[in-house]
């Protein structure tokens, strides 16, 4: 049996020093094209093209020929002129320079009378957060509006003894987790684009990350919306309460549904006591059954403690050493897990990691590992997981999936997929939060090529609804994936969905050509 190497403070690491993951790049930085963000920060574009200055980055629709742009108005100077008084300021619309803006003015006022402007006049919107979605969500595809959130960032309330925040819809993820450590609070999600999402765009996307092993979704964590409907009606739904069956769950529309339904625009949500100790391992193993008989014991050893359960496979390892240069402590195999445990009695906690370690070397499950309780390595361990997203951009195009699927077929597809697009792909990797059943399965090539997107899509959503699975698992739909639903989803329930969109948005206004397939 292997010895357990104990990661030591004393040890010299020569990994470069480790970003917050968080804090690290926004990946997809698209300037806007036209907004009403933060006031400061309006700008437009007119049927005879955009009046911002600087580099535009090229419109949704341009990539998508065949797309209709819906019956909507052209944005125009009668609308900024409107939008000018609304504001009340004619320099709080800005069509020029759209950086340099940081003024606290937004309120559920406000977003109530743009919306009711915007649908009095058809004018499209698109609601943003930190603009970190991974499937086209939070863009325009023609010339949308975009309604940033981005100011309406206070906390309203933190209640320690009932473990609830109350804050609004643009406090950024990372940021709040930070305020409620004073509280020995945490937020229950935590997502590698911690550093730049924003609590609204979390609940819009109900995204998943890390911790929803241990805290569950947002479903659940999430006690309450506030929301503006596209009419400009505001739904209160923001209560803090826990047992609350008085009629149907409102609130639950505007989780996951990305900015289709209505914008939201303040959250109160349920916030776990803070782990007194959190210890994290890097295991190392050489087949995807080995990964499923860990992931099994540490459910049966760990249990309460368990925090996170990650797996990432040896071409997402390499990718981290080429494209960002980070080291691997370990020698090389085909596959790496990362099992964080937090609790509140360090000796306990000890106790149980190291009794499962134990079962798992012991029965040579798992081959080789390294395990710190110290804060800045933990950083280092993870920032291996959570930065291979960033790493295969550097590849050149990143063909990105992110699906369900019963464990026991998880890791066949990325195999099954590799033999399919043979040496046509630079990699196929797997990755993901393994314990929810989540894989993210990436393609990269150096450009985008139609043939190679070919061979990947339809079959991988094909693939996956043969099993049962989602096509999405958290990532949700936004442009790129609407019109797979159908994979996902039973024609019954799309028509459902759409009598919602319907009756909540009769005007279509609210993020169109997203999350249901376009049809006219
Ligand atoms: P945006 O990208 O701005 O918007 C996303 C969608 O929500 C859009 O449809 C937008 O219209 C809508 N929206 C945003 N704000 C509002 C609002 N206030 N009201 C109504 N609609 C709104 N996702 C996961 O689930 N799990 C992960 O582990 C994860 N890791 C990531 C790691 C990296 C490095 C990156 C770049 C992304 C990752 N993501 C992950 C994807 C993304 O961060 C999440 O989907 C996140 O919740 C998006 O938040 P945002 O504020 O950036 O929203
Ligand atoms: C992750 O878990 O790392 C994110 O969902 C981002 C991605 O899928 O690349
Ligand atoms: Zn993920």
């Amino acid at each position: 049996m292997m010895a357990f190497r104990k990661w030591q403070h004393s040890i010299h690491l020569s990994f470069p020093q480790l970003m917050r993951s968080g804090s690290q790049t926004q990946i997809r930085s698209v300037s806007p094209r036209c907004c009403i963000v933060p006031v400061h920060r309006m700008s437009f574009t007119t049927a005879s093209g955009p009046k911002c200055k600087g580099t535009q980055p090229e419109l949704t629709s341009k990539k998508h020929a065949k797309l209709k742009r819906g019956n909507f108005a052209r944005l125009s100077g009668k609308h900024v002129d409107h939008f000018q008084s609304l504001l009340g300021s004619a320099s709080q619309v800005l069509t020029e320079d759209l950086d340099g803006y940081n003024t606290d003015w937004m309120n559920i006022m406000r977003v109530s009378k743009i919306l009711r402007y915007c649908n009095d006049q058809k004018l499209a919107v698109v609601p943003q957060g930190g603009n970190t979605g991974l499937v086209g969500g939070s863009v325009p595809v023609f010339d949308e509006i975009i309604l940033s959130l981005q100011l309406m960032d206070k906390v309203i309330s933190i209640d320690q003894m009932a473990g609830v925040m109350v804050c609004q819809a643009g406090c950024i993820l990372e940021k709040l987790d930070e305020q409620l450590a004073d509280y020995n609070l945490m937020m229950p999600l935590d997502l590698g684009s911690k550093g730049s999402c924003h609590i609204g765009g979390n609940v819009s996307t109900n995204a998943g990350g890390i911790r929803l092993l241990r805290y569950g979704s947002l479903h659940g964590s999430v006690l309450g919306v506030e929301a503006v409907k596209a009419d400009g009606e505001i739904i209160d739904c923001l209560s803090s309460l826990r047992k609350d069956n008085t009629g149907y769950d409102v609130k639950q529309l505007f989780i996951g549904s990305e900015g289709t339904l209505g914008v939201v625009t303040a959250v109160s949500i349920l916030c776990p006591q803070r782990p007194k100790n959190v210890s994290l391992a890097l295991l190392a193993c050489s087949t995807f059954d080995d990964v499923l008989s860990s992931l099994k014991e540490a459910r049966n050893q760990l249990q309460e403690i368990l925090s996170a359960f990650e797996v990432f496979d040896n071409d997402s390892m390499m990718s981290n050493q080429t494209n960002l240069k980070l080291m691997n402590p370990l020698k090389e195999h085909n596959f790496y897990i990362v099992v964080e445990t937090s609790g509140s009695n360090q000796s306990h906690d000890e106790e149980k990691l190291n009794a499962f370690l134990e079962t798992v070397m012991g029965s040579e499950i798992i081959n080789d590992g390294i395990i710190t309780t110290e804060p800045s390595k933990i950083r280092i361990l993870w920032g291996l997981r959570e930065k291979i997203t960033e790493g295969l951009l550097h590849d050149g195009y990143c063909y990105k999936y992110d699906v369900s699927l019963p464990l026991a077929h998880y890791y066949r597809l990325v195999e099954d997929m590799r033999v399919r697009l043979g040496d046509r792909a630079t990699r196929v990797v797997g990755y993901g939060h393994v314990g929810d059943g989540n894989l993210h399965l990436n393609v990269t090539a150096p450009a985008y090529s139609a043939e190679l997107h070919s061979l990947i899509e339809p079959f991988i959503y094909e693939y996956v609804a043969k099993l049962r699975g989602s096509i999405s698992a958290e990532h949700g739909l936004g442009f790129i994936k609407s019109k797979y639903i159908h994979h996902s989803k039973s024609p019954q329930a799309v028509v459902l969905m759409k009598q919602l969109k319907k009756l909540m948005d009769p005007n279509g206004i609210l993020n169109p050509y997203k999350t249901l397939p376009h049809t006219d």
